[in-house]
């Protein structure tokens, strides 16, 4: 799977005759929102679980020190929570150049608060992109967070920013809060 999945993301889904669909975001999608949506509901897919372990050499690294983001690893049993946007499929016009550092579309079921269900689509990273990096410690992957920073701005911002996310959404990441936890105190012992 090369790096930039724009081309290929167009080809996934067939959007003709369809007004409307759901979107599941876990990551930089549940708190920077820079399109347009006609609903939002937090919600859960089940069966995932959020992990760092997709490069970001376009928005939060650059190639020669890319930094992390997180991607979905399937785990049975697991939930991972989030927010679920209701958009125009032209959205992913715009959706599919942010995320085209190897995430995918997937068709996904999402549960809401309420216990409804419904159809979506949800970006993935798949172990077999470019960019993919895999497991790492978790105080390994904080110190590369904060030493990352690209266009869109520092990673540390990316990870914070979604922790603070996932407490109001009051989903328990253990994975994410640890990482947070150990980039906090390596900032505290540097200063
Ligand atoms: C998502 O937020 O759903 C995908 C990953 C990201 O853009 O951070």
């Amino acid at each position: 799977m090369p790096a930039n999945t724009i081309e290929h993301n167009r080809t996934r889904q067939n959007f003709e005759g369809v007004s409307s669909i759901w979107l599941f975001g876990y990551g930089s999608l549940i708190y920077k929102v820079d399109f347009p949506f006609l609903e939002q509901r937090p919600a859960t897919i089940h069966g995932w679980e959020r992990r760092f372990w997709q490069g970001s050499h376009d928005h939060r690294g650059t190639p020669e020190a890319p930094g992390r983001v997180v991607t979905l690893i399937e785990s049975p049993g697991a939930a991972c929570k989030g927010m679920a946007y209701r958009v125009s499929p032209t959205v992913f016009e715009h959706l599919d150049v942010r995320e085209k550092n190897g995430y995918l579309r997937f068709a996904t079921t999402m549960t809401f608060e309420d216990g409804g269900e419904c159809e979506g689509l949800v970006y993935i990273a798949t172990q077999d992109n470019e960019a993919f990096l895999g497991h790492a410690p978790d105080a390994e992957i904080a110190r590369q967070i904060a030493g990352a920073a690209g266009p869109s701005g520092p990673n540390s911002e990316y990870l914070l920013r979604l922790a603070d996310s996932l407490r109001a959404l009051g989903d328990a990441c253990p994975h994410t809060f640890a990482i947070e936890t150990h980039l906090r105190s390596d900032a505290e012992r540097d200063t």
